[in-house]
């Protein structure tokens, strides 16, 4: 196809209002998924995972939620990346083992953290050989994930009987706040997911009424002048909407608890907890 007509296409599709699934990051690619683990590590980046004091931070406000609920010391982190989570709560005396999609960061966590057990799946296909006091779905992955039924009724049959669910997930005020920049243009000399090369980026976000998506739609040009396009589907969950879904696939006692960390409205920060108990099943 002439360069120009494989341009015209791609600024249709950047333009065009409709989420495209084909455009979603490859999370499980081997090739995508080594230039996130650099994201992942890189501490003046939000975009993989965030710095290693604000995981301490939270690691240390669940530790002690958890002990003023009596909860157990087993932890599965699913969507754990590298394993940052679980390292630390090593640390504080859990067994916190992780499962990710991403084959380079299930790598890097092998070699990286000793007292973990890693598994590198989608979360739907894990095959556990124990299960676990608690299910954590950590930095919005909810808010993220293509089929979130899937999700949590995988993530509950990884946890003991009377064993706990954790989500962290945007607070709908963030939600918000981002729809309200739709359009932004950055750039990067350093190389992030989208490009080893420096490069610059156009993102659009719209709110797709039907799908119920915030879509976050990249355009990036890097030095070499390929031209790619990515995108993000986000979906809000106020503690009524989180309720639902709990409570339709096997949970009960839904509760809302704020983290300590969201006094201001910060790209970091601006997370919410929602916790839920496993239910027998009826
Ligand atoms: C925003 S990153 C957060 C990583 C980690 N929780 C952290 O905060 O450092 C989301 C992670 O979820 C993983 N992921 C996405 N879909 C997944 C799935 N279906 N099963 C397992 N992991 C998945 C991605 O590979 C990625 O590492």
């Amino acid at each position: 196809m002439p360069p120009h007509f494989v341009m015209k296409n791609i600024i249709n599709k950047f333009f065009s209002e409709k989420a495209d699934d084909s455009l979603l990051l490859p999370w499980g690619d081997e090739e995508f998924s080594k230039l996130m683990l650099v994201e992942h590590l890189n501490q003046n980046s939000l975009s993989g995972s965030r710095a290693k004091p604000f995981i301490q931070k939270q690691v240390l406000f669940l530790d002690d939620l958890f002990k003023k609920l009596g909860i157990g010391r087993s932890l599965l982190d699913i969507g754990c990346g590298p394993g940052l989570y679980c390292e630390l709560f090593n640390y504080h005396g859990y067994c916190c083992d992780g499962v990710d999609i991403s084959p380079a960061a299930i790598e890097y966590a092998k070699e990286n953290i000793r007292d973990s057990q890693f598994f590198c799946s989608n979360i739907e296909d894990l095959e556990a050989n124990k299960k676990y006091d608690v299910s954590l779905v950590l930095f919005g992955l909810l808010n993220e994930i293509k089929n979130p039924v899937s999700l949590i009724r995988s993530a509950r049959q990884h946890i003991k009987d009377n064993g706990y669910i954790v989500l962290e997930v945007m607070h709908p005020k963030f939600f918000s706040s981002l729809l309200s920049e739709s359009t932004l243009v950055s750039g990067s000399e350093e190389p992030t997911y989208f490009s080893v090369l420096p490069h610059v980026r156009i993102t659009k976000r719209f709110f797709e009424e039907e799908s119920d998506y915030l879509v976050n739609r990249n355009l990036v040009v890097d030095d070499s002048g390929t031209v790619k396009l990515y995108e993000s589907h986000f979906t809000c969950y106020d503690l009524e909407k989180a309720t639902r879904l709990l409570e339709n696939n096997g949970f009960t006692d839904v509760q809302c608890i704020q983290s300590p960390q969201t006094g201001e409205l910060d790209y970091e920060s601006y997370y919410h907890y929602i916790i839920a108990k496993k239910r027998p099943l009826d």
